[in-house]
């Protein structure tokens, strides 16, 4: 038997370096990078969003790996950062993770072997094909002298494309964290914005994007419920290319800018926010129906498709919920080469790409 233990190694422990998060999903590259402004607080130094094209990513894989190499290159270089350190993350459909019970106080070599010969019965294929990685959590709750222990594997193609991919486009990976957890570091940030900083209150995370709706329940460290249904932005893409007859990177910044047609918003754009609002809506529902819980306190909507005008709006209106747009920088001190109102913009695009960014500031 032989895994390899040291690969995934850096996910829970980066170094304290300059570090740029890279977001790459399944329609851009996004980048974030921030700095220590002083006392570990951080600074938004830089970022940048280079559209891939269609096809490059699918279901997390990096199908184009070339493509995806030059658009990691041309975001960095319009990121215009000297740094070359980069954090990546997996798809989090992509990582199993497993939380098992250790004796504490095992060095790190013996608690190595334990957890090998643990990792052999979660999961479902050969060792040698997997990386491997492990975090202390802490004391075990039911036994003082154990320790809980969080186990993530992925399958080392999923490591090996995506660190192939940054370093043909020159950068230097040092940091594979795992999708959801970015997203979650940057959610602390987020509910800070909230009434007593969220606390005690069941927060639901919206992340719309463009082929899925990913809906995480939260409530203090603790997440209640996820959910991912097929709904986004591409359907919106994909009525005005209709409507209009237009080619998909027309129709694209068609969402963003530009002056629409007469009809657009009445016939495509809020018809769309309208079914956004719906999907949000069964979403919770299924929550509802799925657990003891009955209401939920707080929306908090991120994805690029959170950006369109009046999305949160309609699904506080339609839910009945506060619903607020995720900015994880609000916090922040912002670099004067920084539009701020241009972040503010994007921000609930950047989840991801924020932190993996924060990772830099972990202890
Ligand atoms: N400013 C904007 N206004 C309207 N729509 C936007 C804007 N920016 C991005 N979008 C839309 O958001 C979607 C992309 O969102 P995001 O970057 O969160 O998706 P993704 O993570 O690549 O996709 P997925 O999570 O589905 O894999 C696209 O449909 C895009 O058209
Ligand atoms: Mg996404």
């Amino acid at each position: 038997m032989q895994i390899d233990v040291s690969t995934l190694k850096a996910i829970f422990n980066p170094k304290l370096r300059p570090l740029i998060g890279v977001d790459i999903s399944s329609t851009s590259v996004k980048m974030v990078e921030l700095v220590d402004a002083g006392k570990g607080q951080p600074r938004v130094e830089r970022y940048a969003i280079e559209p891939l094209p269609r096809d490059a990513v699918v279901d997390g894989n990096l199908a184009g790996l070339e493509a995806v190499a030059e658009t990691l290159q041309r975001c960095w270089k319009r990121l215009g950062t000297s740094t070359r350190y980069v954090a990546l993350a997996l798809p989090t459909a992509a990582v199993i993770t497993k939380k098992i019970t250790l004796p504490a106080g095992l060095r790190e070599q013996e608690m190595e072997i334990q957890v090998e010969s643990e990792a052999n019965q979660y999961i479902p294929f050969a060792l040698e094909e997997v990386n491997l990685d492990f975090q202390v959590i802490g004391p075990a709750p039911s036994n003082p002298d154990d320790v809980e222990v969080l186990l993530a594997a992925s399958r080392k193609e999923k490591v090996e494309d995506r660190v192939a991919a940054a370093e043909v486009a020159e950068l230097k990976p040092v940091v594979m964290d795992v999708e959801a957890y970015a997203i979650l570091a940057a959610y602390e940030l987020v509910i800070k914005q909230l009434s007593n900083e969220g606390k005690d209150q069941i927060i639901a995370l919206v992340d719309v994007g463009a082929a899925a709706t990913k809906i995480t329940i939260m409530r203090n460290d603790q997440q209640l419920y996820v959910r991912e249904q097929a709904f986004g932005g591409s359907q919106l893409t994909d009525e005005i290319m209709r409507a209009y007859g237009m080619s998909q990177e027309e129709a694209e910044s068609l969402k963003r800018s530009g002056t629409p047609p007469d009809n657009y918003e009445t016939e495509v754009l809020h018809p769309f926010l309208e079914n956004m609002a719906q999907e949000v809506a069964r979403g919770l529902q299924f929550f509802f129906t799925s657990t003891p819980h009955n209401e939920v306190n707080h929306i908090v909507l991120a994805g690029g498709s959170a950006l369109i005008p009046g999305a949160a709006d309609i699904v506080g209106q339609r839910t009945s919920v506060n619903t607020v747009l995720a900015d994880p920088f609000a916090g922040m001190a912002i670099s004067p080469r920084i539009r701020a109102k241009q972040l503010a913009a994007d921000a609930p695009s950047l989840m991801v790409a924020c932190g993996l960014a924060l990772r830099k500031f972990d202890q």
